[in-house]
Order: structure tokens, then sequence, then C-alpha cells
């Protein structure tokens, strides 16, 4: 068996950002409209008013303060409300793959790797653009690399169940070195003309490489000490849409249901402990003390779901940038949160210095990596 580690991490994020209270005066010139042309219906009682999204509610309930989008333009047009992507012909890069490519390229670079030493490409994303062919064979030949790729989807944890697949595959000689990519477009998914959730996410797109390490050569890197998967089926979170969408009659309507929605609430209370639980029993069966970590890199949707979660597992209140959130920038950036955090802050650890990436949401799906700076 190989030891795996991860040598270079990537971010690609998008030009375009949209600041709170953007996105609330959108929302509100929305809803404001909406009153208006159905002003009779709301009057009869008929019709429940739209009610209007507050900027401090926002911050409060959530930690976000912005987003990164790949298209800002249509979502905060009234009469949009979602992103507009222009249609790309079969032969031209797709989205997903060019997000993935930049942020590959990244880490690539940082591994000081070279693509003729990758043999294959994990695309672990919450969405894929198309059913097949696979992203990751699509990322495959734009960075000319031999060997497979194929797609996953765990939702949030998408990227730490592709580490999981990645690491597990590399240590049992599979392959030398993978690339594990994670573009994700929560903006396509997201329904924008609800308040209850319009501020939960943004884009972004982030890349992992693993490799054995007797092969690998850059400084800062982390070996996996060990991973831990973990799902409990729930239908707090859920997107209806899929391709038997068709055969259903009614389907192709605009259906609230076809995007993103969950019971906040409930997922905020369930998920706390299931998180803790599996990161504390991971490091007990691992034989580390929590007091041991120098950081943990957690799932970015929800500050006051990452504070509780850092104060059960270390024992006490977390000492700054123990713990670093990057959601306030980013929100919830599904799958790629835990890693953009890891990417931005961990070059800065000491050899030995042990630190957990964890990852959680829709499944529900939990996913516990254990690293160990080289
Ligand atoms: N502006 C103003 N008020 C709003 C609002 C907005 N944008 N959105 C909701 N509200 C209102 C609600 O209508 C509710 O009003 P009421 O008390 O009169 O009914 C009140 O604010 C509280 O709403 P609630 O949904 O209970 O808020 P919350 O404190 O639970 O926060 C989330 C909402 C989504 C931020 C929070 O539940 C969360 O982050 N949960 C975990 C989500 C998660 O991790 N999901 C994984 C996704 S992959």
């Amino acid at each position: 068996m190989h030891k795996v580690v991860i040598s270079g991490t990537g971010v690609f994020t998008p030009e375009q950002s949209i600041s709170n209270a953007e996105l609330v005066e959108a929302f509100n010139t929305y809803a404001t409209r909406q009153n208006e042309l159905y002003a009779d219906e709301i009057a009869a009682g008929t019709r429940a008013p739209v009610t209007m999204s507050n900027e401090e509610f926002i911050v409060r309930a959530s930690g976000i303060e912005s987003r990164y989008v790949l298209n800002k333009s249509g979502i905060l047009d009234p009469d949009i409300m979602h992103p507009v992507l222009p249609e790309r012909s079969d032969e031209d890069l797709s989205v997903m793959a060019q997000m993935a490519v930049h942020a590959a390229s990244l880490a690539l670079t940082k591994a000081g790797r070279d693509t003729s030493e990758v043999d294959a490409v994990i695309c672990a994303a919450s969405n894929h653009e198309r059913p097949y062919p696979a992203i990751a064979i699509e990322v495959q030949q734009a960075l000319g690399i031999e060997g497979f790729g194929f797609d996953m989807n765990v939702a949030c944890s998408s990227a730490t169940f592709g580490i999981q697949a990645a690491a597990d595959m590399i240590r049992s000689g599979s392959a030398r070195a993978i690339l594990m990519v994670n573009p994700e477009i929560c903006s396509a998914h997201l329904e924008w003309r609800d308040r209850d959730c319009h501020f939960i996410f943004g884009d972004v797109c982030t890349a992992v490489l693993l490799e054995r390490d007797d092969l690998a050569t850059a400084k800062d890197r982390f070996e996996i000490v060990s991973t831990r998967c973990l799902t409990r089926f729930s239908n707090n979170i859920r997107n209806n849409n899929g391709f038997l969408r068709r055969t259903r009659e009614g389907h192709m309507t605009d259906r609230r249901d076809m995007l993103f929605r969950q019971e906040g609430r409930k997922v905020f209370k369930q998920v706390v402990p299931i998180v803790s639980d599996l990161i504390l029993t991971h490091l007990a069966d691992e034989n580390i003390a929590p007091a041991h970590l120098s950081r943990l890199w957690l799932h970015q949707a929800n500050k006051g779901m990452n504070d509780l979660i850092g104060v059960k597992v270390l024992g006490r209140e977390p000492e700054p940038g123990e713990q670093p959130n990057i959601l306030q920038d980013y929100a919830n950036t599904s799958s790629a949160g835990s890693i953009i955090a890891f990417s931005k802050y961990s070059d800065d650890l000491a050899p030995g210095s042990l630190g957990v990436i964890c990852s959680f949401g829709a499944g529900y799906s939990v996913g516990s990596v254990i690293v160990r700076k080289v």
C-alpha cells in the first residue's frame, strides 16, 4: 500500500461578485413588482405577498456577506433572476470543464507536476452540466492526461468523497496521481426568487492533486492519514430535477421543487451532531486527541454551524485562525467550500501538524479527511 499525499490545490474564482446589498435590492425590486402584478389576488387573500429580504438577516443567520458568480446581470435582473450563460457548441469546452481546467492548472503548478504524471481525473460536484460524456473525461482530454476519468456526485460532500476515492485508488496502485476537481455552479440550481435561500450559494471551482508520497516533490504537502465517509438519507435538502422530468405530467412547468430547496432549520439541527460525532469518532479511531489538531477546514454553509462544530470537536472555543471560514466572501459553494478553506489556510502549518477537512450536506452526507503536514 502506498502512502498518499495532497501535493497541490487550486481555486478558480469567478470575476463577478454580488454583495448582500446588491442581492437584496434586486430581490426586493422583484418582490415589489410581483406584489403590484398580483395586487388584486393579494387583496382578496387568494395569494400571499412576496415578503422583502433583508441584509441584516442574511449576515446574522448565515455569516454570508458576498458571493462570486459566473453571471451577475441575469441574477440581478428582476425580470430574469437566474444566471444567463450562452450556449456552447459541442466542440467548445463546456463551462464546468473550463472552470476545472483553470483550477487544475493551479493545483498542478503548486504540486510541480506535469499532466504526463497524472493517471486520472475525478470530477466531483453537486451538479453536472450534462449526463454524458463525463465532464471529467473532457477535462482529461483538455489537459492531455492519459488514463481515465469519471464524474461523481455526493452533493456538498462530493470533494471529500472524491478525495477518499482518489486516495484509495492511489494507495492500492491503480493510479500514481489523480486530479480531483469540483466545479460548482451553484447559482444555476438556486431559486433566486425565494428569500429563504436566495443568499446562500455562490460559484467556484477547486482542484486537488493527490499522488503517491514517494513520487511527490512538492515541499508543502499533506499526507492523507485517514478518510471516513458517512451517508444517511434525508429529504431536508432536495432537488427533483432529473432526466425523468418530461415523463411526468406538469413537471416541465416552472416548479419550485426542480431547484435546490431545503428545510434550513432542520438541516442545521440534525447535521451538526452527525458531523461532530463523525469527526470525534474518526479521530478516536486514529488515536488522535482533538487537542492535537492544528486546524479544522469545515464545509462552508453557515457560520453558526461551523462555530458549534468547532466547539464540539475541540471542547472549547476555537482560537482565531484555527477554523478558517471563507463563506463570508464565497457563500456556500457546495463541495468546494472546505477545499477553498484548506487551499487558502494551510501553507503556514509546521511539519507534523494535523488537521481535518470536513464536508457535510445533502444526502445527508458527511466526509472527514485527516491530514498531516509532511
Ligand atoms: N430576509 C429576511 N427575513 C428572512 C429571510 C430573508 N432573506 N429569509 C428568511 N427570513 C425570515 C423567515 O421567514 C423567518 O421568519 P418567521 O420567523 O416570521 O417565520 C425568519 O426569518 C427565520 O427564518 P429561518 O429559515 O428559520 O432562518 P434560520 O435562522 O434558520 O436561517 C438558514 C436560515 C438557511 C441560513 C439556516 O437555516 C441554515 O444555514 N441552515 C443550514 C443550511 C445548510 O447547511 N444547508 C446545506 C446546503 S447544501
